[in-house]
């Protein structure tokens, strides 16, 4: 078995364009593309450029994406993110005019459209759970009749899932999947994220609606409660430090698993290679092959387009 020749046949894992989920950051107060500074290579893409850019994407054989917004205004409930004019909105419905193949699915949460960057609604300073379920239900569908194919709750608010579910069956939208942003962790890798998505909170933290990163059977309780409201597709995020958790929902509830490659992880990679000190594509190769063989079915990452050319 020591020949290069047989290594392709006792293959185990596989990694496929198929599996990937490329992020795609809209931002409605641009007129050009804006490259993110702690993630270099990757840009914020005006409304009008969007269609451009998947088109691109979807030439090297990426077939899903997940979008983001930056919104032109925010408040305290952000209702820019209901708005049916809102970015998300705008887009999906040029994406879907343009290219009618390609798989959209939505990030939906608050944090990007509150002038208080939270992921619910606030009251004194407490994040109020179940006053934010309606806003979430009223998102869900203002994405799916912009075009949305499948919505992904990732605010962490208790029966999210259920009032989507709900939502979108009561507005006709019952073949609209759900993948949903399970276990999440209240991690450090989402910070330059929150510079992509101008996410990042005024006041507090996450700790009280993210995961403890101590924490792993909790996970599996949070993936069963999804599961039962109606989840299609479970996700584990962040994903290089969580393969654990990857393993464990995989093995346990044999569902479909999406990991999020998050942004810290990306910029770590790119810094690193910027430096010289590791090759950029053989890293990002290796932890998403890593990610598959967790037990992975999916895989949003940023390194997206890159790996489809090499692959
Ligand atoms: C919104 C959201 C976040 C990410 C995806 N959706 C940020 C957060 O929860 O703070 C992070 C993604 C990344 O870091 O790549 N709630």
């Amino acid at each position: 078995m020591r020949r290069a020749k047989l290594r392709p046949l006792l293959r185990e894992t596989i990694l496929s364009k198929d599996d990937l989920i490329m992020p795609v950051f809209v931002d409605e107060n641009i007129s050009s593309r804006q490259e993110i500074a702690s993630m270099p290579g990757y840009f914020r893409i005006p409304i009008n450029q969007v269609s451009d850019e998947i088109g691109r994407a979807m030439e090297l054989g990426i077939k899903a994406f997940i979008f983001f917004g930056i919104p032109s205004y925010k408040d305290e409930i952000g209702t820019s993110a209901f708005d049916d004019d809102g970015v998300i909105q705008k887009a999906l419905r040029n994406v879907k005019r343009d290219y009618e193949d390609a798989v959209l699915i939505t990030d939906v949460c608050l944090c990007e459209y509150t002038s208080h960057g939270h992921c619910g609604v606030v009251k004194d300073g407490e994040i109020l759970n179940d006053a934010t379920l309606p806003i979430l239900g009223k998102i869900a569908v203002s994405h799916a009749k912009a075009g949305a194919d499948i919505i992904a709750p990732s605010g962490m608010m208790d029966g999210m899932v259920k009032a989507i579910r709900s939502a979108l069956d009561e507005n006709g939208f019952e073949n609209t999947a759900i993948m949903s942003y399970s276990a999440k962790y209240a991690s450090a890798f989402y910070g330059p994220f929150r510079e992509a998505a101008d996410s990042g909170f005024r006041f507090g933290d996450r700790k009280g609606y993210q995961m403890d990163i101590h924490n792993g059977d909790e996970a599996l309780r949070e993936v069963e409660l999804d599961l039962k409201e109606g989840a299609d597709i479970v996700m584990v995020k962040p994903a290089l430090s969580y393969l654990d958790i990857i393993r464990r929902v995989k093995e346990r509830f044999g569902v479909p698993v999406a990991a999020y490659n998050v942004s810290g992880e990306y910029s770590m990679v790119k810094a690193a290679s910027k430096m010289g000190w590791l090759d950029e594509m053989d890293i990002a190769y290796e932890i998403l092959v890593s990610i598959k063989r967790a037990g992975a079915d999916l895989i949003i990452t940023y390194h997206a387009k890159d790996i489809a050319e090499v692959l």
